[in-house]
């Protein structure tokens, strides 16, 4: 039984509704539909579902952002919208809006502050999380010159520089490159090593696969699919042996071999690196230290 299940989730949806007013005559638009699902302690968990099926919705509830049409919404046993529960989560939006003319310290400062932190400890926090997310070279400069991927990074610092026990990702990988989005996964995965919960939305299916312990995955607003990933992509009868320089006689040997003892060869094909690993094998070491300009 792993840890938490007798606990209190982090995370609890029972029965969540909402429904938004759209046109006229009183139109609703159905966007979260009866949904129910726990997030235990210390799990990374991924929201998944195609564009428009309740994702951001769903985690504007949790935030308390948005009140539901119906159900209940409870982070750490209180519901949603309390103060000790918003102090207790982390949240990088989706497109998160930033103060242009701040710098990216600055940024992480001022949502630090809002966060009740001060004093002497606040710039060495700042710094850390800023270090974490890969941009204190860039730390100085104004958050109106950053690239896409550098806005989502410096969203991430100021999610976490109130060391939230539980951390929301809405699309935290939207518009990064594969080395950044490599290195937000081992965040990830610090994160957890830390015990912290996170809830993770993304796109990024072979992301989400290689973090996550459990994905939920909506459709219209519904739930169609809840499990751990392991149980949910393993194939549990079948094995796959990779042979190095294996002949056309000796393939025909393990075949016979096989079907001796009542076995059949399914596939055979060579084994493929995926294009993510050969980027990261050539692209993935940091950059050279360089001397970065003002603001
Ligand atoms: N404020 C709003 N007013 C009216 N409709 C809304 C509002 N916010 C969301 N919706 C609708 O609710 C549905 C769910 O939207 P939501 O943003 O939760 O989807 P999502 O799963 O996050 O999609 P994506 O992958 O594109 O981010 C959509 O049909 C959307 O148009
Ligand atoms: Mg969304």
């Amino acid at each position: 039984m792993s840890a938490g299940l007798s606990g209190t989730p982090a995370i609890e949806l029972r029965g969540l509704v909402k429904d938004f007013a759209v046109g006229l005559r009183g139109v609703k638009l159905r966007a979260v539909d009866h949904l129910s699902l726990r997030v235990e302690p210390g799990q990374v968990y991924g929201l998944l579902g195609p564009n428009g099926s309740g994702k951001s919705t769903t985690i504007k509830i949790i935030l308390g952002l948005l009140e539901p049409t119906a159900g209940e919404c409870t982070v750490f046993g209180v519901p949603g919208g309390r103060v000790e529960a918003r102090l207790a989560v982390g949240y990088l939006p989706e497109s998160p809006y930033f103060y242009r003319h701040l710098t990216g310290r600055e940024l992480v400062q001022f949502y630090a502050r809002i966060c009740g932190l001060s004093g002497a400890l606040l710039p060495a926090r700042v710094a850390e999380v800023i270090g974490w997310v890969g941009l204190t070279e860039a730390a100085d400069r104004r958050i109106g010159t950053y690239s896409k991927g550098m806005l989502q990074r410096i969203g991430l610092a100021q999610a976490l520089v109130h060391d939230p026990r539980l951390v929301i990702l809405d699309e935290p990988t939207a518009g990064v490159d594969p080395v950044g989005a490599a290195a937000i996964s081992a965040l990830i995965l610090k994160l957890k090593a830390q015990g912290k919960t996170v809830l993770i939305t993304s796109h990024l299916l072979a992301q989400i696969e290689d973090i996550c312990d459990r994905v939920a995955i909506l459709d219209r607003g519904q739930l169609i699919l809840e499990g751990a990933v392991r149980e949910l992509v393993g194939v549990a009868d079948r094995q796959a042996l990779v042979v190095e320089q294996l002949s056309a006689e000796q393939l025909g040997e393990l075949r016979v071999w096989l079907a001796a003892r009542g076995r059949t060869l399914e596939s055979v094909e060579a084994p493929r690196a995926r294009l993510d690993r050969i980027f990261l094998d050539h692209v993935g070491r940091p950059a050279p230290a360089k001397k970065e300009g003002g603001p």
